[in-house]
């Protein structure tokens, strides 16, 4: 949430007096601490850190209440199916949870368990709420696409005190499921790498009912002040029934019902994931102590404006991701719950048996997840490679979607674009500049009173005309459309939402009523299916009037952010479809909305079908398959750059790599060294755009002056002539989910140098390695070289060898990226305005030799814009380098479209090859023979510390062909 100062509806101008009023404490340009909660502040929260507290207190006297009950557990169809009895009191009373513990054919394993008495709705609600009764189970229909087929293989044992299944490869792994009390240890090859409930923190807040006790005051004086014989020491039921905070209250109608379970990652010093928070990649320490955090990390999807960037804060997404990493191992857990959540991370002296074994580091990681209510639903994944982990969980919850070629080249947004004739305007400029962009965006002003679906008649009166203007670079535009309805007699979309009951309910199953950007407002509630088919309804052309099939959708503030809600966001007790609480569903609140506006564009007219393209501000598991996430309100400072990439890092870790930040800071003015660096930083953000505020000055790359606008737009071509090669790392993410930017554990995970390393990055497999600058007045930054290869400096192939820091000039002009030996690049580099104009543009080959004189590369091509590419439409090459011989194979699937593409692409072909690092004895080469003909090739001696290069020129070769390059 953030106003302005140019506020167009006196609501809003109110709002901004209250909201200037209360910062007059905190210092300007500050995240708003007393809005969010702090661990101590929320009731779950703060009862399973005492859990855990006086279970270290306890030591080996803490008593584990829960024990499986040995002659419940079956195996069945790969599913261990049994009842976990919880222990509540002295006199033996237990509640029953069953557990079931399923073995996926994938080799993941999943762990449920839930509470007998929710489940089948044997419980009595509070206050007459008309919720559900049991634990919310449907995360799973939201985040899970496939891979749940349960093994066939497995092998279980069982004894009276555990069961043991090997399952996986080759039966690798293996999980021995202890009884009592309850614990699970997962293993590869006889080594344990995963422990659940080994320190004994697993807490499922069974269901009771609210006995009212007299008040102390009452019950003294009666006389009898002896303690009644076997009574249970008193709990601390304070935050059982009702919490209050920021003058809201939850009047929790199903009582406490939070669920916990410490999971440990033994001799794992590094655990990376759980976005989203604003600090290091590699996770810091939650318990206090120097340089930790003192709170957990949390998760509970919120409006957090000008965050702090080194923070366990939770923030607009949520991933309940997790990936261990150890000197070549990797393992991860993947905790499936939409509720709001914290995790608690101690590192420890290892104390496991894998060290004598001399595996891992000499370090435990310790996590303690809890969420407020829903399930225990577990997901283990055992490597042993980080890709293999990112895989097997991109096979429960999609891979990454293949966007759009345009989405991922650069996007010029700012709060606001406040005319159409402004918009063609912008264009035009950028076109005198030739500065290239592909996208202009409009933010909420477009809109006739925040009324989403309609434009401001004054304002935006010939949408259609600067559509065509747009399109006519192949350009496009991207509108925002927000979940939040206006409230407003004669809106005939809050009108029909409120006719068809397509809106969150509150508590009393009225539709609820909230403030934000148009005031008084509605939320649509896309759990309900019914609400998706009508949201669908209001894309079409005819219905959505004036926007075209270049517009796309830019969703905003759906976590939701509601001004006047608890935390900026909607009371728990609200009701969702089905009538789950908004307690239970909240972090997949945000996926639902970009979910239904991803369907909307998928068909907007009957056999129009293309990729659409629809960034979302909030997410969870499984967001990826949707489209692009950006970082939020992030601030125009050095230290908001710098947060960026291992933000967008451990987004690509946890399966979301089409992530980005808002280039120049969204709040305040960037200087303009600050811009350009950005604007270069930015040029390595898988998803690209300036964005900024509406009290910020104008900064489009034009107005920054020389140097400045040269520099940026040296960045900006950087990024479109390599836009080939992020294509190609965009599909490999759609197919195995590698991260696009990917972090050095990924590349080298027995570098254990490198493994926190969170400031520089590979792209994709292209042996690209970049360290854009991200502090103020840097002449030069150190690049860490994880092996001995040759590293050639892109622009001018100055050469870098041996493991370890080399110093890399960076003045302003220059962005610190290496190629590394051993990779072939493909580009486009002829300049032109959008990317849509360089589709039929002829290809660069950039091969950087490695020591041995050999190199690998691969080019993905389709028509980046339809799904014609699942029918086989789609170029997928390999490049070799070696024995002097370049080679081009085909490693795609052929479909019934693959013909008809590749003709289409026959005239499309390499215009040049440049070759870094060639030999002296090149020297007097003047050509290379392609096929039965020739190619004139061009040498250039190598200078001081600058590799020799030759370029061939035109060597009259199809990209979608075979060929083979003789260099002899
Ligand atoms: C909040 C978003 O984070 C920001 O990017 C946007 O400009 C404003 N909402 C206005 O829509």
């Amino acid at each position: 949430m953030r106003f302005s100062s140019s506020p167009s509806s006196s609501w809003t101008a109110s709002l901004a007096l209250l909201s200037a009023l209360s910062s007059l404490s905190t210092p300007a340009n500050a995240v708003k601490y007393e809005n969010f909660k702090t661990c101590a502040q929320s009731g779950f929260c703060s009862r399973n850190r005492a859990y855990a507290d006086k279970a270290v207190a306890a030591g080996q006297s803490w008593e584990v209440p829960y024990q499986i009950v040995p002659d419940s557990l079956d195996w069945k169809d790969g599913q261990l199916i049994g009842t976990i009895l919880k222990s509540i009191n002295t006199k033996g009373d237990t509640v029953r949870l069953p557990i079931t513990i399923s073995f996926l054919e994938s080799g993941s394993a999943r762990v449920t368990i839930d509470e007998e008495k929710r489940q089948k709705g044997e419980i009595d609600l509070r206050h007459n709420s008309i919720a559900r009764k049991e634990r919310y189970n449907e995360a799973e229909k939201w985040a899970i696409v496939g891979g749940l087929e349960l093994t066939k293989s497995a092998e279980v044992s069982k004894d009276g005190k555990r069961a043991t299944v090997k399952y996986g490869p080759e039966a690798k792994f293996e999980a021995v499921v202890t009884y009592a009390p309850f614990g699970i240890d997962f293993k590869r090859d006889d080594v344990t790498q995963v422990k659940f409930n080994d320190r004994g923190l697993m807490n499922v807040e069974h269901w009771r009912p609210k006995v009212d006790k007299p008040k102390k005051e009452e019950s003294e004086g009666e006389g009898d002040q002896k303690p009644i014989q076997d009574a249970e020491p008193e709990e601390d039921e304070s935050t059982w029934w009702e919490e209050s905070f920021g003058g809201h209250t939850d009047p929790k109608a199903r009582g406490p019902e939070s669920v916990g379970l410490d999971i440990t990652f033994p001799g794992y010093e590094h655990v990376f994931g759980i976005p989203e928070h604003a600090g290091p990649m590699s996770l810091k320490q939650t318990r206090g102590g120097d340089g930790n955090y003192n709170d957990p990390y949390r998760l509970y999807n919120a409006d957090v404006f000008e965050y702090i960037v080194d923070s366990p804060m939770t923030l607009y997404g949520a991933i309940p991701f997790m990936q261990a990493h150890r000197k070549d191992s990797t393992v991860g857990v993947f905790w499936m719950n939409a509720a709001e959540t914290w995790i608690d991370i101690v590192k420890t002296k290892a104390s496991h048996s894998a060290l004598s074994l001399g595996i891992g580091s000499k370090t435990d990681t310790q996590t303690h997840w809890f969420s407020e209510s829903g399930l225990v639903d577990v997901f283990v994944f055992l490597g042993p490679t980080p890709k293999d982990v990112t895989k097997a969980y991109g096979e429960l919850t999609g891979y990454t979607q293949l966007p759009q070629e345009f989405a991922i080249a650069y996007h010029q947004c700012r709060w606001n674009y406040v005319t159409d004739e402004d918009v063609k305007d912008v264009d035009r400029k950028m076109d005198k500049y030739s500065i290239p962009y592909d996208v202009i965006w409009l933010d909420i002003e477009y809109t006739d009173e925040k009324k989403y679906f309609t434009w401001d008649p004054n304002t935006f009166g010939n949408s259609l005309g600067m559509l065509k203007q747009l399109d006519s670079a192949e350009r496009k535009l991207v509108a925002i459309i927000d979940p939040h309805i206006k409230n407003d007699d004669g809106y005939p979309i809050v009108d029909e939402l409120k006719s068809k009951d397509l809106a969150v309910h509150n508590k009393d199953g009225q539709i609820y009523e909230g403030w934000c950007w148009p005031g008084s407002s509605h939320w649509v509630d896309c759990f309900n299916p019914e609400a998706i088919k009508w949201w669908i309804s209001l894309f079409k052309y005819d219905k959505f009037k004036g926007s075209a099939d270049n517009l796309f959708i830019w969703n905003d503030m759906n976590e939701p952010s509601v001004f006047n809600g608890p935390e900026t966001t909607m009371p728990k007790d609200n009701l969702h479809h089905g009538n789950w609480e908004h307690r239970d569903v909240h972090n997949i609140n945000g996926m639902t909305f970009h979910n239904a506006t991803y369907q909307a564009l998928l068909e907007r007219k009957k056999g129009e079908l293309r990729r659409p393209f629809v960034l979302t501000r909030s997410y969870y598991a499984g967001s990826q398959r949707l489209g692009a996430m950006w970082t939020g309100d992030n601030e125009a400072k050095w230290e908001a750059l710098a947060a960026a990439f291992p933000m967008i890092l451990n987004n690509g870790i946890a399966g979301f790599p089409f992530a980005g930040a808002d280039v120049g800071g969204f709040f305040g003015n960037p200087e303009k060294d600050l811009l350009t660096r950005w604007y270069q930083a930015g040029a390595f953000y898988p998803f690209f755009r300036g964005h900024a505020h509406i009290d910020t000055r104008r900064r489009e790359p034009y107005l920054a002056g020389e140097p400045y606008t040269g520099i940026i737009t040296q960045a900006l071509r950087l990024r479109y002539s390599l836009l080939p090669a992020w294509y190609t790392a965009f599909h490999e993410a759609s197919v195995d989910g590698t991260p696009i930017i990917r972090p050095h554990y990924f590349e080298y995970p027995g570098d254990e140098a490198a493994f926190a390393i969170d400031d520089q990055f590979f792209v994709g497999s292209t042996g690209l390695l970049a360290k854009p600058v991200v502090t103020e007045k840097a002449e030069s930054v150190e690049i860490y070289l994880p092996d001995n290869e040759l590293y050639y400096d892109y622009f001018d192939y100055t050469t870098y060898t041996g493991q370890g820091k080399k110093t890399v000039p960076a003045p302003l002009e220059k962005i610190p990226l290496l190629m590394q030996g051993g990779h072939i690049i493909p580009r486009k580099d002829r300049p032109r305005r959008s990317s849509g104009l360089m589709k039929w543009d002829p290809y660069t080959l950039v091969i950087a030799l490695n020591k041995a004189e050999t190199a690998k590369g691969e080019l993905y091509v389709d028509d980046g814009e339809t799904f014609d590419y699942q029918n086989g439409a789609y170029i997928h090459r390999a490049f070799e380098f070696a024995a002097g011989e370049l080679v081009s194979k085909d490693i795609s699937t052929k479909g019934k479209a693959t013909d008809k593409y590749l003709k289409s692409m026959k005239r499309v072909g390499i215009e040049k090859i440049v070759i870094v690092g060639v030999p002296k004895a090149w020297a007097d080469k003047t050509s290379v023979k392609v096929g039965s003909g020739e190619a004139m090739m061009e040498y250039h001696a190598g200078d001081g510390s600058k590799a020799a290069w030759a370029v061939v020129k035109g060597p009259k070769v199809a990209i979608g062909e075979d060929w083979t390059i003789s260099f002899a």
